[in-house]
């Protein structure tokens, strides 16, 4: 048995602070459901994904999906939370359940609201996916953690920030394309690269347009056996799914190695049978710069400190032979914490179904996903192909 993706929504990212945390949910949950021709009471089980952490007054979400329909009510919905990984961990979860033929029709939801917050409860909130004994304190919320490991590399291999100017200009252009961006402006690489008034420094040498953005949005899949995918309009298969868990303390490891993210690549790889230069394009998680930078070589793109390589000799364009975060990513595209990683499967159903609009890489028939909670603490790869 596999599980396939038959239907998407995606709500536009940005600050929609005219609508609440159900209103998104609501949104995505019906339009999802319509998209993938099924009927509300077709629905065996719900996941939603919701970091929450105090952006939101309303916890306990997962009954707020059944305000989408009466025919949801009194089927299982959970909420499930991984920090930024939180949409994944959902998406995964659908999967599992529909393996191991516990259900044949789910329904996932990905939400944050988070630009209802000040900055310094922003902060605040994003810190809770790091562990506080190490980082309470610790200036610019999470771009602080992720400055703190640009310095370290840039201690270790050298100067990066033409590397990291290049990683943004890279997915501003390509978010130029992504109608559900958040930031749809070719910035150019000499506005990334250069400290100015409009892109001042944040943490460390990480500058504004070197950090993904505070965000409001949701976006939800219809994830079904095959059986039922046989019948929908459009089926993109899991071809493998992989999660894996390292210590949240950072002095337990190096941070300059995502090793969970190379582990969840290398199992996602042996279970499908496929190799990284298979891929079309991958969807990576570039909550900052330096993450994208640090996963090319966590993925096996580039040898450790040679991440640069990848972005400046045009590899991860998306004309390059590995296009990386063709829908603008984080970076351009927002990064609403529970919403990201169902937001990643969707725009990448969309890309292998043709339906990708600007943002399409020609031909695309395999794609990579990483999303990670913390600093590749929770790191989860799917691997999927459209099955027709
Ligand atoms: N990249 C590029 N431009 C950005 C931006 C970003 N990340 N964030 C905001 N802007 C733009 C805004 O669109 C606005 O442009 P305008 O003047 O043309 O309208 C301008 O910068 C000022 O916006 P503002 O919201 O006041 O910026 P800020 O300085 O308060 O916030 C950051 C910028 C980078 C501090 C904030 O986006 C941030 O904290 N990001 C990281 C979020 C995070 O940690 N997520 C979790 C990751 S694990």
């Amino acid at each position: 048995m596999t599980a396939s993706i038959i239907g998407w929504a995606h709500s536009p990212f940005g600050k929609l602070q005219d609508q609440t945390v159900e209103d998104l949910i609501v949104g995505v949950a019906r339009e999802a459901i319509a998209h993938a021709g099924i009927a509300p009471g077709d629905v065996d089980a719900i996941f939603l994904g919701h970091f929450n952490a105090g952006f939101s007054a309303q916890d306990f979400t997962a009954a707020l999906t059944l305000e989408a329909d009466d025919g949801l009510r009194f089927k299982p919905a959970t909420r499930v939370e991984n920090a930024c990984a939180t949409g994944s961990a959902a998406v995964h979860q659908a999967v599992t359940a529909i393996t191991a033929q516990k259900a044949k029709v789910v329904l996932v939801v990905g939400v944050e609201q988070m630009t209802l917050c000040s900055g310094s409860e922003i902060a605040r909130n994003l810190l809770k996916a790091s562990y506080l004994p190490e980082t309470a304190g610790i200036p610019a919320g999470f771009a602080g953690v992720f400055g703190q490991i640009a310095d370290a590399y840039f201690s270790k291999y050298g100067d990066q920030s033409d590397a990291l100017a290049m990683i943004a200009a890279k997915n501003h252009a390509n978010g130029v394309g992504n109608p559900y961006a958040q930031l749809r402006k070719d910035f150019g690489f000499d506005f990334c690269r250069n400290e100015s008034a409009q892109n001042p420094i944040v943490a460390g040498p990480l500058k504004r347009t070197d950090c993904s953005p505070v965000s409001d949005g949701a976006a939800a899949l219809i994830i079904a056996s095959d059986e039922v995918a046989a019948n929908a309009p459009r089926a993109v298969r899991f071809r493998a799914t992989a999660h894996v868990q390292d210590y949240l303390p950072l002095a337990k490891r190096d941070v300059l190695a995502f090793e969970g993210c190379t582990r969840a690549w290398t199992e996602a790889f042996d279970r499908s049978g496929v190799r990284l230069s298979d891929l079309s394009f991958v969807e990576t998680h570039d909550c900052f710069t330096m993450a994208e930078l640090l996963e090319y070589e966590a993925m096996g793109l580039t040898a450790p400190g040679r991440g640069a390589e990848a972005v400046m000799e045009g590899w991860t364009r998306k004309d390059g032979r590995l296009p990386v975060n063709p829908s603008g990513g984080l970076k351009a595209k927002g990064h609403p914490i529970g919403a990201t990683g169902v937001s990643m499967h969707a725009l990448s159903a969309m890309q292998l179904c043709g339906e990708a609009g600007d943002m399409q890489v020609p031909g695309a028939t395999l794609a990579g996903i990483y999303n990670m909670g913390g600093v590749a603490v929770a790191n989860y790869v799917s691997i999927l192909e459209r099955s027709r």
